[in-house]
């Protein structure tokens, strides 16, 4: 199977890192947290990140142009079609189960 999505659930220190490497490794990547507060932050934080990047001269691609492949919603929807789910909520059993609920429902 090839994988040309990957999903990435909770936009924290964790699942901003995990979308901004996959972006750069040419997937496309699907972002799902909870509230805009938290996705726009995790949109700030890459773009600082790719920004660093481009400027030292360790990535060729402009950084606009890898947050191409990045979608951010609150919605699980955005998800359906992808090929692999990465997921990075909080340590807390219950919420991981509920988040894994919701992609097999999905
Ligand atoms: N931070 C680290 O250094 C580190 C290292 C190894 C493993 N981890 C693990 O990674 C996971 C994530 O940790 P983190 O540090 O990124 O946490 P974080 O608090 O920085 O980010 C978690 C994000 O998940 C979001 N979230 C909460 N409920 C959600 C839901 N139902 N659907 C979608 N998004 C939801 C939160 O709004 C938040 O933005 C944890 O299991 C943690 O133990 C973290």
């Amino acid at each position: 199977m090839t994988i040309k999505k990957i999903g990435v659930v909770g936009a924290g220190t964790m699942g901003h890192g995990i979308t901004e490497v996959s972006a750069l490794a040419n997937y496309k990547v699907s972002v799902v947290d909870i509230s805009w507060d938290f996705l726009n932050r995790a949109k700030e934080r890459i773009m600082e990140s790719l920004n660093r990047f481009y400027e030292k001269g360790q990535i060729k691609e402009r950084p606009e142009d890898v947050m191409k492949r990045i979608e951010f919603s609150t919605s699980y929807d955005i998800m359906r079609d992808a090929d692999f789910v990465i997921e990075a909520v909080p340590e807390i059993i219950e919420l991981k189960r509920k988040v894994f609920e919701t992609l097999d429902n999905i």
